[in-house]
């Protein structure tokens, strides 16, 4: 595979308040603290590959921001995860994209997003990005920027011959079509539920053979469904398996999912079999959510390895 990583994506200034509880519709509540990090889900994908890769492979970010203050330190956030940022571009009418997310005591988090110069990432730029696509192994999208460049940039990655990722966060139907371009789907429970039509609600491992093979038969090669703390369920054309999570104390579930995809890639790119790199992965996502913020709570390469090297398969949560 070649060794290099696209991110076609969005870049958020995530402003972060701790409470004891989310608010309710209508309800104040007290905060504790407020941060100001760096994220969005593009970027934060893009900072695990960059963070976990080993130095042959590189990540590329593409996306755009604003000409204001937050772009400059999205940008260096991203460049010191070892990210090539030069295909992020920044645009006079739109200012950066912003989330603004709620963390309670339990580490669960509401997030709304102002998603600025995101948007602004048009089916007209795709062309542009073969270039990137070309040198890649892999192309990982998430549904923060708009959907119809996210299906246009899908195509012309493949054509490129990178394997194509897709995160379809957040939840939303698809065009009619769109998962056929799919190499690899990585939903969580609630954006499984939404892509197929159904009530959004917990799944659990009894439920996801089922969503996962109904997903597939929609075009998708490959579908890992998340599954938060039970891991993840796998499901291709060699089987179906469980990956168990890790036991860990939540502090912060904040781009837990975007880790789980940046280092999935990368262990992926590395040519670890799919089992091991769902393990890889697991392990990754589980250190992100021990700790507050996103971008900034995504591990290091040295961190994962001794995770996984102090649970050699015995720690796991059970499979419920
Ligand atoms: O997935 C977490 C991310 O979602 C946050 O960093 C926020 O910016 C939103 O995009």
């Amino acid at each position: 595979m070649k060794p290099a990583i696209a991110v076609v994506g969005s870049l958020n200034m995530d402003f972060v308040v701790t409470t004891d509880h989310l608010p309710a519709p209508g309800e104040t509540v007290l905060g504790r603290d407020f941060r100001m990090n760096p994220g969005g889900k593009g970027a934060n994908q893009a900072c695990a590959a960059g963070r976990l890769s080993p130095p042959q492979l590189r990540t590329y970010m593409i996306g755009r921001v604003g000409y204001d203050m937050f772009a400059d330190h999205l940008k260096a956030s991203l460049a010191a995860a070892g990210v090539d940022v030069s295909a992020v571009h920044a645009t006079k009418s739109a200012p950066t994209g912003v989330a603004l997310i709620w963390v309670d005591a339990e580490g669960q988090n509401s997030i709304v997003v102002a998603a600025g110069a995101n948007l602004l990432l048009t089916k007209s730029e795709v062309e542009p990005m073969r270039p990137v696509f070309r040198q890649c192994g892999l192309a990982l999208f998430q549904l923060e920027t708009p959907v119809s460049t996210v299906q246009a940039a899908l195509g012309a990655a493949r054509e490129e011959g990178a394997r194509t990722i897709l995160d379809p966060a957040p939840a939303r139907r698809l065009p009619e079509g769109m998962l056929e371009a799919v190499d690899l789907l990585t939903p969580n429970e609630t954006e499984a539920c939404i892509l197929l039509g159904r009530p959004a609600g917990r799944v659990g491992l009894e439920e996801a053979p089922e969503l996962a093979a109904e997903l597939r038969s929609a075009g998708v090669g490959e579908v890992v469904l998340k599954l938060g703390d039970l891991g993840c369920y796998y499901s291709g054309p060699d089987g179906a398996y469980h990956v168990p999570g890790f036991a860990v104390e939540a502090r912060d579930s904040t781009a837990a999912g975007d880790t789980f995809n940046g280092a999935l890639a990368v262990a992926l790119a590395e040519g670890k079999p799919m089992e091991e790199a769902l393990r890889f992965a697991n392990a990754a996502a589980a250190i992100s959510v021990t700790r507050p913020g996103a971008q900034a709570s995504v591990p290091t390469r040295q961190e994962v390895e001794e995770f996984l090297g102090a649970r050699p398969g015995g720690e796991e949560r059970p499979s419920g």
